[in-house]
């Protein structure tokens, strides 16, 4: 293969800065969380489960636009949706019936789903539910779990909080997942003053025996709300999100990223009796009926309905997990390298090695070899639909090429002194 070059990244990078801060829209997405000059910056295009960079490298995305993209880029029955709803306006001076129809196909799939409302990011639909949950019970403080986006009510609780004020942050306590006795402590501590629990279904982490049906009975014994923040796992667990998955059905919840394939549109959903509070709780926007992605949504759970999109990308995920599993045992990595979660969304958890070298510089050793063997990847498998069986074998053949040199450099104590780029920081640890 080629060895891959980054002039035109770099250079569009200089432009960029000039203009933009950070020189993107998301902080995932910048080159501080990239090996800087071993990585693309700018990507030009995408089909299926491939994208090309700035210049014309080609890659198998495993970062899948940031979770978004469930069936592959420009799918055609999503892009032929689109077009046809192109022709007829994005936004009107009212309401439309796409609206009403994917409503209905909301209610019809996910468990708690009685009535529904739409956003345009995930961070709209988890504050919708929060805002709703204070209106509804007239408390103020909320438990949160996993990461819910980038308003002040979530944000200020995490080391990122420069402008939230300190009134905001005092409201919102995070909790370790699995860690229902932190709640319970929480709930002695502010006592008739939580109005909800918010929390990712699971991550990294398969929930402990009992943990999501006995915290929903507690909460719900405390006169809280219970609300999934399915923003990752909605469409990716199955058509139910992980509710569905876990047999769990929470009071509200939050959906985004994978209902529009890559459209921007979310949706807070819930059951009636707490949804009829939106009548009166101001969430309101003006693209919030956007035409574009309610088609883009309409056609991704018709295809979710009809195809085994969901089928096919656990057991593909599950052959990558299997497979990275195997490589890490038969390198010695183990013990660095962890692969946790679960078949459609697995992670990548670095440890520091026991000869002193820094998981962060194992992270950016392993970025920057899966990236210059064609594997466009971050710390996560994000697979979609499009990622068929050859893709998932040519991954795991880079990750044999790469995890073995890894090997190597660690037995040799080169692994930092080769890496040539500054370490991958954290924007901050979520999960
Ligand atoms: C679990 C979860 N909730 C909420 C959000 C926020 O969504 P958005 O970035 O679309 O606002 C994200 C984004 O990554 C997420 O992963």
């Amino acid at each position: 293969m080629k060895k891959h070059t980054y002039i035109e990244s770099e250079a569009l990078l200089e432009r960029a800065l000039k203009v933009i801060p950070l020189g993107t829209q998301t902080f995932s997405k910048s080159f501080e969380q990239f090996p800087r000059h071993y990585s693309p910056l700018f990507i030009k295009k995408g089909k299926g489960c491939k994208v090309w960079d700035q210049d014309d490298n080609e890659y198998i995305d495993l970062i899948s636009g940031l979770l978004p993209v469930i069936l592959g880029y420009c799918d055609p029955d999503v892009n032929n949706a689109i077009k046809q709803q192109l022709e007829l306006g994005i936004s009107f001076s009212l309401a439309s019936e796409l609206e009403v129809i994917v409503a209905e196909k909301l209610v019809k799939n996910i468990p708690c789903a009685e009535s529904v409302r739409f956003g345009k990011n995930g961070s709209d639909a988890t504050s919708a539910c929060i805002r709703l949950a204070r209106a509804i019970t007239g408390k103020d403080h909320v438990i949160c779990c996993g990461y819910h986006g980038w308003h002040d009510w979530y944000i200020g609780s995490t080391v990122r909080n420069k402008g939230v004020p300190t009134s905001i942050n005092e409201l919102t306590h995070k909790v370790p997942y699995n860690d229902i006795e932190s709640i319970f402590q929480l709930f002695k501590k502010y006592p008739d003053n939580i109005a909800a629990v918010i929390l990712e279904p699971a991550n990294s982490i398969p929930p402990k025996e009992g943990f999501l049906h006995n915290l929903k009975d507690f909460v719900k014994s405390k006169n809280a709300l219970f609300i999934f923040d399915e923003v990752i796992t909605g469409f990716r667990f199955s058509k139910g999100g992980a509710q569905e998955y876990f047999d769990v059905t929470p009071d509200l919840s939050a959906f985004g990223k994978a209902m529009g394939n890559g459209m921007p549109i979310s949706a807070v959903v819930g059951k009636e009796e707490y949804m009829e509070e939106m009548e009166e709780v101001f969430f309101s926007a003006t693209f919030g009926g956007e035409t574009l992605s309610l088609a883009a949504a309409n056609a991704v759970i018709d295809k979710i309905e009809k195809e085994p999109v969901i089928e096919k990308i656990w057991e593909r995920g599950g052959a990558l997990k299997t497979g990275v599993k195997k490589l890490l045992a038969s390198n010695q990595l183990e013990e660095i390298i962890e692969i946790n979660g679960y078949e459609p969304w697995t992670m990548l958890m670095f440890k520091d090695h026991s000869n002193g070298t820094l998981k962060e510089a194992i992270k950016t050793f392993f970025m920057k070899h899966m990236i210059n063997n064609g594997v466009l990847i971050a710390a996560s498998h994000n697979l979609n639909y499009a990622h068929n069986d050859e893709d998932i074998n040519n991954i795991l053949n880079v990750y044999e090429k790469v995890l073995s040199n890894m090997a190597v450099a660690l037995d040799d104590n080169t692994l930092v002194k080769n890496l040539d780029c500054p370490l991958i920081q954290p924007v901050f640890s979520v999960r």
